[in-house]
C-alpha cells in the first residue's frame, strides 16, 4: 500500500472551480494546474463574461474536462445540471469572485450556471475575490461578502499591491499557491480523520470460467466500491482496492488489485488483510463456481445442459473470522425479507456494520449513480435517503472514522 505520507494532500477530492470575469482569470489557469497537481479532480464552470479573459480551451486542457457555462449545449440539447455538479464537488472554489457575482450570490440570483451550482452546492464554497480596490473597498461589496461569510461561504482574502487599473491597494485575487493551501485547509478535518489507516475494500463482480470463451458473472458495476475507495482516500486512508473487472477509472490515491474470479479476489483480499486496518467488503462475489473450467469451447448439442457448479469460499466470513478488533464492513443486496437477512449476515460474517439495500427500491442496485441503503449494526439502524451513490460512500466513511475514532 502507499504510505500516507506520499499521498498528495487533495488526493481523491473534487473540486468544482467557477471562474467570473475578472482579469485574474488568467491565474485561474495555474490554480487548476496547482490543484491538479496537489491530486484534485478538477471540473471549470465559467460565467459567460470569464471566457473574455481566458479561453475555454485552456481550461479544458488543463483540468482535463469539458468547460461548462450554459445551462445547456445549443447544439445537441445536452443538460448541464448544477445539481448534480454542485452533488460532485467536496468544495466549490470560485476564484476570481468578482463584486457582481458576490452580490448576485448574496442576493440569491440565480442567472447563470456558476450561480445556480452555487445555490444548490451542498459542499463547502470558498471564494477569492478579485476587483479594483474601490469596488472592494465599497460598503455593499463588503456587506455582501459579510452576508456570505454568515452564510458559511469561505473568503479567501485578496491580497494587497498593485492592481490591473494601475492603482494600488487590496483588491488583487489570492495567489493560486496560497488558494490551494486554504481549499487544503478547508477540506482537512474531513482528509485527517482516517489518516494513517490502511484499508481494503473488495469491489465489482467476479468473473467464473465455464470453458474459454463463457463464464457466470452479475450485474455489479463496481460503482459504490469505488466511490467508497475514493472516500475513504480523500479521507487520509491508504486503501487497496480488490476489484472485479469494471471499467471505471482508479479513484486518485487508491493502490488498485485486478482480480478475476472469486477463487483470486479471496487470496489478494486475505493477503491483503495481513497489515490492514479494516476491510470494506463490497464487491458482488460469485457464490458457485463451474466445478472443472472445460479446456476447450464446449460445443452444443441438441438436448439441455447442466453444468455441476460448487461453492466458492466467503471471502469476508474468512476475514471475519480473523478480525479482531479491526474494521469489518459488510453490504447485502437483497430481494425480500431485506432486514432479516441483512442482520443475519452482520452476525454470521462478524461485521461491525452492514450495509444493506434492497433491489426494491427505486434508485438502488446495479449499474446507477444513486443508492438508497440502511446502515445497520448491533446497536440499531439507520435509513438514509435516497443519495448519489457517492454521497452513500461518504456516510459510509464518516461511519468508518468514528469507528476509529472509539
Ligand atoms: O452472503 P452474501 O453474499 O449475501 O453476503 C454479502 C456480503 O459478503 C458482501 O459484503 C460481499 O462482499 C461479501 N461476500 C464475500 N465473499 C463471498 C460472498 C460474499 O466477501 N464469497
Amino acid at each position: 500500500m502507499t504510505s500516507p505520507e506520499t499521498c498528495p494532500p487533495l488526493a481523491g477530492r473534487h473540486i468544482l472551480l467557477g471562474i467570473t470575469g475578472s482579469i485574474a482569470a488568467y491565474k485561474a489557469a495555474m490554480l487548476c494546474r496547482l490543484l491538479k497537481t496537489a491530486g484534485a479532480e478538477v471540473r471549470v464552470v465559467m460565467t459567460p463574461l470569464a471566457k473574455q479573459f481566458i479561453t475555454p480551451l485552456t481550461m479544458a486542457t488543463l483540468s482535463k474536462n469539458p468547460i461548462l457555462v450554459e445551462f445547456f449545449d445549443p447544439e445537441n440539447g445536452a443538460w448541464n445540471s448544477h445539481v448534480s455538479l454542485g452533488e460532485w464537488a467536496d468544495c466549490y472554489l470560485i476564484a476570481p469572485a468578482t463584486a457582481n457575482t458576490l452580490a448576485k450570490m448574496a442576493c440569491g440570483i440565480a442567472d447563470n450556471l456558476l450561480l445556480t451550482t452555487y445555490l444548490s452546492a451542498r459542499c463547502p464554497v470558498a471564494v477569492a475575490p478579485a476587483m479594483d480596490l474601490d469596488m472592494y473597498a465599497h460598503e455593499a461589496t463588503q456587506q455582501n461578502l459579510r452576508t456570505l461569510a454568515r452564510r458559511g461561504v469561505r473568503i479567501v482574502e485578496p491580497g494587497e499591491g498593485e492592481l490591473a487599473s494601475g492603482l494600488q491597494g487590496k483588491g488583487r485575487m489570492a495567489e493560486p499557491d496560497a488558494i490551494v493551501a486554504f481549499v487544503s485547509d478547508l477540506l482537512c478535518e474531513k482528509k485527517k480523520s482516517l489518516q494513517g489507516k490502511r484499508l481494503i475494500v473488495t469491489a465489482g463482480a467476479t468473473i467464473e470460467a465455464i470453458d474459454p470463451v463463457r463464464f457466470i458473472s452479475n450485474h455489479s458495476s463496481g460503482k459504490m466500491g469505488y466511490a467508497i475507495a475514493g472516500e475513504l482516500a480523500a479521507r487520509g486512508a491508504c486503501v487497496k482496492l480488490v476489484t472485479g473487472r469494471t471499467s471505471l477509472p482508479t479513484p486518485a490515491g487508491v493502490e488498485r488489485v485486478d482480480v478475476l474470479s472469486a477463487a483470486e479476489m479471496y487470496e489478494a483480499a486475505v493477503q491483503a488483510f495481513d497489515g490492514a486496518d479494516g476491510a470494506v467488503m463490497c464487491a458482488a462475489v460469485a457464490d458457485y463456481t463451474p466445478d472443472r473450467v472445460s479446456e476447450t469451447k464446449i460445443k452444443k448439442c441438441d438436448g439441455d445442459m447442466y453444468i455441476p457448479l460448487r461453492r466458492t469460499r466467503d471471502i469476508a466470513a474468512e476475514l471475519g473470522a480473523r478480525k479482531g478488533s479491526r474494521l469489518l464492513v459488510g453490504f447485502a443486496l437483497e430481494t425480500h425479507d431485506e432486514q432479516a437477512h441483512a442482520e443475519a449476515k452482520l452476525e454470521k460474517k462478524n461485521f461491525d456494520f452492514i450495509v444493506l439495500n434492497s433491489l426494491r427500491d427505486a434508485g438502488a442496485g446495479f449499474r446507477g449513480d444513486t443508492n438508497k441503503v440502511t446502515l445497520i449494526d448491533a446497536a440499531g439502524r439507520e435509513e438514509l435517503p435516497l443519495l448519489s451513490k457517492r454521497e452513500v460512500a461518504g456516510r459510509i466513511a464518516e461511519r468508518i472514522a468514528k469507528f476509529f475514532a472509539q
